[in-house]
């Protein structure tokens, strides 16, 4: 029997592409504007990887490469990569693949996770439970989506919300308790809300699926945010509950960047001040996979050994989660 560890956080790296699509360059694509679009979504701008011969790995691999100077560790040393993302670079092989070849880990086992806004907490749970039994000694979660690849720029009511960016973290053994606790579910009745239903085995591409639009994300905006509001404020509760935590343990409300009044809402349930909720979500939009890692990456500086953080999503699928860590550095 191998022994169990702790596991944490060890560093944190994000890449966003350098091209800024505002609110204003919005409202001369479609009908909208700056004022509606922050009052609405709290977002005012957005980057976009507008090279065609990049896609979500390069955007990985710009964050990886961050982690890796940053820490000095040598790719070969690296047992683990876990991407998470809904917009691989193609169908396979998979993106984790392309990325440890662009990065050099050539000892690396490696796999995609599809959990859409909440898959990076579910590869980072994931990813932690093969240091916790011991297998594994340097594992890379990273969360990446291209999605301006897969968003119809003719449709006002999605189109404002998404951006492009990646986040990684490394996660190593450690003395003392890092990641403690998560709570995470899906519920696929709600898939109908939130898809992007062409490109699989389902419907293939044909002039059909190109002609209906159907290459890209369909979300009915209305009950997606009626359901997200819930479920986040839910879970964050139920992990709070669980670990005897109230709103003052909590250091750090690290919630997936979907809309500001959703984050506004489970903080508020959490009884979290707001000097403590992670906000880029004007920078950035929704990054989908990628909005908790770039949050970490943001703040890293201001986050002390010791402190307790809450990482909560939701997302298509329906996807939710909360996971309670503990920062080590
Ligand atoms: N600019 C201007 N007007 C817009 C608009 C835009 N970009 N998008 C929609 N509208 C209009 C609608 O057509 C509607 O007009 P109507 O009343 O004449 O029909 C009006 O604004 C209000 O639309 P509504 O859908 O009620 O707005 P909302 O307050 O629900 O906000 C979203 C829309 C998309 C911002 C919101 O529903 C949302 O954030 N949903 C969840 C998104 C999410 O979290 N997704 C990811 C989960 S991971």
């Amino acid at each position: 029997m191998m022994k169990a560890n702790h596991v944490s956080i060890s560093a944190v790296a994000g890449w966003v592409p350098n091209d800024v699509l505002t609110n204003y360059d919005l409202s001369k694509i479609v009908d909208t504007s700056d004022e509606w679009i922050t009052t609405r979504t709290g977002i005012k701008e957005r980057r976009i990887l507008k090279d065609p011969k990049l896609a979500t790995s390069d955007m990985a691999v710009g964050a990886i490469n961050k982690l890796l100077s940053k820490t000095g560790v040598d790719p070969n040393e690296i047992d683990l990569i876990i991407c998470a993302t809904v917009t691989p670079d193609m169908l396979f092989p998979s993106t984790a693949c392309l990325i440890a070849n662009k990065v050099g880990a050539k000892n690396a086992f490696g796999f995609d996770l599809s959990a859409a806004c909440s898959g990076f907490l579910f590869a980072l749970d994931c990813g932690s439970k093969y240091i916790s039994s011991g297998i594994y000694n340097k594992v890379i979660v990273v969360g990446a989506d291209k999605m301006s690849s897969i968003i119809d720029y003719s449709d006002r009511q999605t189109c404002v919300l998404f951006g492009d960016g990646a986040g990684a973290v490394l996660l190593e053994p450690s003395d003392q308790p890092g990641i403690q606790d998560s709570v995470l579910k899906i519920d696929g009745s709600g898939g109908d809300y939130l898809k992007m239903v062409a490109g699989g085995s389902l419907n293939p591409a044909s002039i059909e699926t190109i002609k209906n639009k159907q290459h890209y994300a369909y979300q009915d905006g209305k009950t997606v945010f009626k359901f997200a509001v819930t479920k986040m404020a839910d879970v964050s509760e139920e992990i709070m509950k669980r670990n005897h935590l109230c709103g003052e343990d909590v250091d750090w409300l690290v919630p997936h960047q979907a809309n500001l009044r959703i984050i506004d809402a489970t903080a508020k349930r959490m009884q979290i001040d707001s000097s403590k909720v992670m906000i880029n979500i004007q920078k950035y939009g929704n990054t989908t996979a990628a909005t908790i890692p770039l949050c970490l990456a943001d703040w890293e500086n201001k986050l002390k050994n010791g402190d307790n953080l809450i990482l909560a999503s939701f997302g298509g699928g329906f996807t939710w989660g909360a996971m309670y860590l503990t920062w080590r550095k």
